[in-house]
């Protein structure tokens, strides 16, 4: 189980603002090879989705941007290189746990709990992604989560297990190569697992947009991002990130 190019160079910091801010850096400064992880002890603004900070302790968690360079993905499908990597974090987690799932986007959830988030930032070169930015959070050994972050857990929490980080970035590096290889050759595989992974697919649940609360199924995720909801009277809703909200049917 080794990658063969995701991981083969790997700058490691002790420190860093974000990693995904060290990587936009290094492409906008050289040429740089595809696979090369950017990994750090510690982040001093880690960025989250929404502008939210990105909570991890010293030396505890698996902090790291991937550079791509996906030329084969469409600008108009740019989710697609979302819905890899998120398959990949999940089959990560899945060697180790039970009961993961994808929340759309692409928040890695063990039961109702998250465990991992993921920061894809693409530049684009006229009709082509030139460069993409596929940043990782994923919490492997912390314990205490003081941020308000929403049901934050991780490994260690889920198991009492402790595990070795560098043993976690080259298992989660031969996931990342498989899927980004699979998304290459046969996109509809990578669009049914994704599917088959998504947190609540097919099941009514309360959402809210717009300031209107309505329960529908999520039914689709198109390949830009966008959630295709069907409510009970078989109505059919789009939406773009941040322009619905999840709210749990209790
Ligand atoms: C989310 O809010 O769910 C996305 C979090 C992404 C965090 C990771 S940590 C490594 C990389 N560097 C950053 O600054 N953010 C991402």
């Amino acid at each position: 189980m080794k990658a063969k190019f995701i991981g083969k160079s790997l700058i490691e910091l002790d420190a860093v603002s974000s990693t995904n801010e060290y990587a936009l850096d290094l492409i906008k400064n050289d040429i740089v090879a595809e696979g090369l992880i950017v990994f750090a002890k510690y982040q001093t603004s880690g960025k989250g989705q929404k502008d939210n900070f990105w909570e991890s302790e010293k030396s505890k968690n698996l902090l790291l941007s991937i550079i791509l360079h996906p030329n084969f993905v469409k600008v108009e499908e740019q989710f697609l290189i979302s819905k890899a990597v998120s398959l990949a974090v999940a089959d990560f987690v899945n060697t180790k746990v039970d009961k993961v799932s994808i929340k759309w986007p692409n928040d890695i959830y063990v039961d109702d709990r998250k465990i991992s988030g993921i920061l894809i930032e693409n530049t684009l070169s006229g009709n082509i992604i030139s460069n993409t930015i596929v940043g990782i959070g994923l919490n492997i050994n912390q314990i205490d989560f003081i941020s308000d972050a929403p049901n934050p857990v991780s490994l260690k929490l889920l198991t009492g297990k402790t595990y070795i980080l560098d043993d976690c970035i080259n298992q989660l590096s031969f996931f990342i190569e498989k899927r980004y290889k699979e998304l290459n050759n046969d996109f509809n595989k990578t669009n049914f697992d994704y599917l088959k992974s998504l947190y609540l697919f097919n099941f009514f649940n309360l959402y809210e947009a717009k300031g209107e609360r309505f329960v529908a199924k999520i039914i689709d995720v198109e390949n830009n991002g966008e959630l295709i909801l069907e409510t009970r009277q078989k109505e059919i809703r789009k939406y773009f990130f941040k322009e619905v909200s999840f709210l749990n049917l209790k």
